[in-house]
């Protein structure tokens, strides 16, 4: 019997790889979204890797009898929770806009879980860990109070998760990522931040185009080895492949309980210098760029250990940062410079 599986968000930057991902290990996917932060280039993406067009509805997840008739419309085995708002700064000057469009959105989900039995996966967020004292970070470091709403909201939804799958008997997991990069190897799907981009990756491609004059590195002065920030960078494509098997691990009941955590990233700390060095080296590209003070709210160091997922899920990211680099940049010229 094929699955399928509910996408939200799903014509984004993750829910179009994942999409794909799911689509290509057999599962049939309806992909939602109401498109307030982005156009249709990534489904229409979508449908040309796949050969095929995934039924497409566009609708606001916080409009609960529009989720009500989609749970009616489909029979939904699993739902993967991506729309949601994810500016960081944003949240801080308009808490209330992210608290109901973040929270309301899930709560409908949740609610459409409870009554089909659909299993829950919730896209969660590395930034749970705060500024974590002991690195890496397992799925047991503590949870440290959220710096802005956005990463309140990632913490709040963990929660409610957790709680309904106790209360419920929902099957539940939370994929903590951490940062994900990169584009899909066919360069047909990726990243379209609107206006100037707040994350590493599409700011440095959009300064190697020409879009942007140059790349400010927030800060080198952090108490690191060549004093700039350490993060973990995780492939796109490794990351959706990380759904897969934690869809397959729900519907397969193959969980452990009924709520489950995992670490989504590499077990690999790169420092933004690292970053920026390896993207010039590997598309051979000098980049403009120049240290800025620190950004206010940025952690020194954050990454994972993924042993949990590596055994539980049998997941692996497998993708070197080049070969994810070289994707990204694939991508950016084919959507700013028009090159094939
Ligand atoms: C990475 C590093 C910056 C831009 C954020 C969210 C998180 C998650 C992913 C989002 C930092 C430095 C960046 C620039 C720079 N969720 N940098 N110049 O901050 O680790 O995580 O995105 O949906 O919740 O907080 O990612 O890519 O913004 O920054 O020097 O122009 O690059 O200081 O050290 P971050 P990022």
């Amino acid at each position: 019997m094929i699955k399928t599986v509910l996408v939200s968000g799903g014509a984004g930057f993750i829910g179009s790889h994942v999409t794909v991902e799911l689509s290509q290990a057999g599962y049939e996917v309806v992909v939602a979204d109401n498109m307030s932060n982005c156009d249709d280039t990534n489904y229409k993406g979508v449908c040309a890797i796949l050969g095929k067009e995934p039924p497409f509805i566009n609708m606001d997840f916080c409009d609960s009898s529009a989720v009500a008739k989609l749970f009616a419309d489909y029979k939904i085995d699993a739902v993967i929770h991506f729309a949601a708002f994810k500016a960081v700064g944003e949240s801080v000057a308009e808490p209330l806009k992210y608290y109901r469009n973040n929270l309301l959105s899930f709560l409908n989900v949740l609610e459409a879980a409870r009554q089909s039995g659909a299993a829950v996966l919730f896209s969660s967020s590395a930034t749970v860990y705060g500024e974590p004292e002991e690195l890496p970070v397992t799925e047991a470091s503590p949870r440290l109070p959220a710096t802005s709403p956005y990463g309140n909201t990632k913490q709040i939804c963990e929660d409610f998760l957790r709680d309904c799958c106790s209360a419920y008997g929902l099957r539940g997991t939370a994929l903590r990522y951490f940062n994900p990069i990169g584009a899909h190897p066919s360069a047909l799907i990726g990243e379209l931040p609107r206006g100037v981009p707040n994350n590493l990756v599409p700011y440095i491609t959009q300064t190697a185009a020409g879009k942007r004059e140059r790349l400010s590195i927030f800060g080198n002065d952090y108490p690191t080895p060549d004093g700039t920030c350490l993060r973990d960078y995780i492939d796109i494509t490794d990351l959706a492949k990380a759904h897969v098997c934690a869809v397959r691990r729900m519907l397969d009941g193959k969980m452990e309980s009924g709520y489950e955590v995992f670490n989504i990233g590499t077990g690999r700390p790169v420092s933004v210098l690292e970053l920026v060095n390896a993207f010039e080296k590997v598309n051979g590209i000098r980049l403009n760029y120049c240290f800025a003070p620190r950004r206010a709210g940025d952690v020194t160091a954050v990454w994972a250990d993924p042993s949990l997922a590596n055994e539980k899920l049998g997941w692996k990211a497998v993708r070197s940062v080049e070969e994810t680099l070289a994707a990204a940049w694939a991508w950016e010229k084919r959507i700013s410079l028009h090159e094939e």
